[in-house]
């Protein structure tokens, strides 16, 4: 694909797709990592005198309606307070947006207009109409094939990849490609079937996988033992036999178990085979969470994604912390995605210590599952002709 780097921005139009679909609480910004994840590439654009434009998703708005919850203002706010300068947030742009060169305009939420997610031909054309240069840089954003990602970079006079979605594939690339081994990969989260896929994939491309959260407990499941209460998926109990029959999958040997799921409850240790019917479990023991470490210790590379147990709760949040540790402790190349995720490792103030921190929830799954990325690929047919 062409680079940003490599193409002349001095003068140019030039509109930047990134993914600031950031948390929201009360109107507030909770997690800025991908506002600043960002900022390199809004620098570069605007340092090489370009005219930039800025858009991106925020939620899932119903399509074709201006809804002030899913407005990108507060986006905007931030990115000017970032950036120590302007940054206007346009609310009607489609029909042409002024802007002069080494400044830089928001325009407003991608999925408003009508046709954003059909990847609609003639959305796309009036967004390409609007610059001389499109930058892909939405990583996050990459596994949809979206007017705004997708459908304007087949019209735009030139379009290339920002500089976060080129070292995002790099990144992922190098845990995956040809990792240096012991690869090891750490799924966590709620359910093995949103993950399940992902679990397949990296059942062929790891040494050695980790399941952790309500994934975990299907496999406890799976294993003969009664786990209460847990949030645990019956139907896919034979897909965990079979992933285990597949691969060195550890085994929970103990647990943490409270009686409601609340961040009141309290943690009681037990071993995994002594889980009592009104039981649930949320986090790993102390003694599953070390072994953990131990093997995570020995990885060369390893590949994060979805927390170990209910972390948000601190009664719970031991056995994340300490696989979260033992990752920042390693002196693997380590890959750490998803929203919980990260949020896991600002919690545990873990961010300098994991190699790579991609902005992709969905992408970096997909990725990871070997998908090719629409995104992705129109750059790359863009680039052959
Ligand atoms: C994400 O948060 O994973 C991306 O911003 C994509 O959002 P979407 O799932 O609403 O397309």
């Amino acid at each position: 694909v062409i680079k940003m780097k490599d193409v002349d921005l001095a003068n140019k139009r030039v509109l930047i797709r990134e993914d600031l679909n950031v948390p929201l609480k009360d109107g507030k910004i909770t997690s800025d990592v991908r506002i600043r994840a960002a900022l390199p590439t809004i620098k570069l654009a605007l340092a090489a005198g370009a005219k930039v434009m800025v858009m991106s998703h925020l939620g899932r708005p119903t399509e074709g309606q201006y809804e002030e919850e899913y407005s990108l203002q507060p986006v905007a706010t931030h990115l000017s307070s970032l950036l120590g300068q302007d940054v206007p947030l346009v609310k009607d742009w489609l029909d042409g947006v002024d802007v002069e060169a080494g400044q830089l305009v928001l325009v407003e939420n991608v999925r408003f207009n009508i046709g954003e997610k059909k990847d609609d031909e003639a959305l796309s054309q009036k967004m390409a109409a609007l610059c001389d240069v499109y930058v892909m840089d939405a990583f996050g954003t990459a596994h949809r094939a979206h007017a705004s990602t997708h459908g304007v970079a087949k019209f735009a006079p030139v379009a290339c990849a920002g500089p976060l979605l080129s070292a995002e594939l790099e990144a992922l690339g190098k845990a995956l490609d040809n990792p240096a081994r012991p690869l090891v990969a750490v799924v966590g989260g709620s359910k093995v079937s949103t993950k399940l896929t992902v679990l397949e994939s990296l059942s062929k491309l790891c040494d050695q996988l980790i399941v952790g959260g309500g994934i975990s407990n299907t496999f406890v499941a799976a294993r003969g033992y009664n786990v209460g209460k847990s949030l645990y998926e019956k139907d896919l109990i034979p897909q965990a036999q079979k992933l285990m029959a597949d691969l060195d999958i550890p085994e929970v040997t103990d647990v943490r178990v409270g009686t409601e799921f609340s961040d009141t409850a309290v943690a009681t240790i037990k071993p995994v085979d002594q889980v009592a019917d009104h039981e649930e479990i949320m986090d790993l023991g102390p003694d599953s969470a070390q072994a953990l470490a131990d093997i995570l210790k020995n990885a060369k590379t390893i590949l994060w994604n979805g927390p170990c147990g209910v972390f948000e709760f601190d009664n719970f949040s031991k056995g994340t912390e300490v696989v979260a540790q033992a990752i920042a402790d390693s002196d693997a190349f380590s890959v750490a995605g998803g929203g919980d995720t990260l949020a896991a490792i600002d919690k545990y103030g873990l961010a300098d210590k994991i190699s790579y921190i991609s902005t992709g929830g969905g992408a970096f799954l997909e990725f990871v599952e070997g998908k090719v990325l629409p995104a992705v690929a129109m750059l790359e047919s863009r680039a052959q002709n």
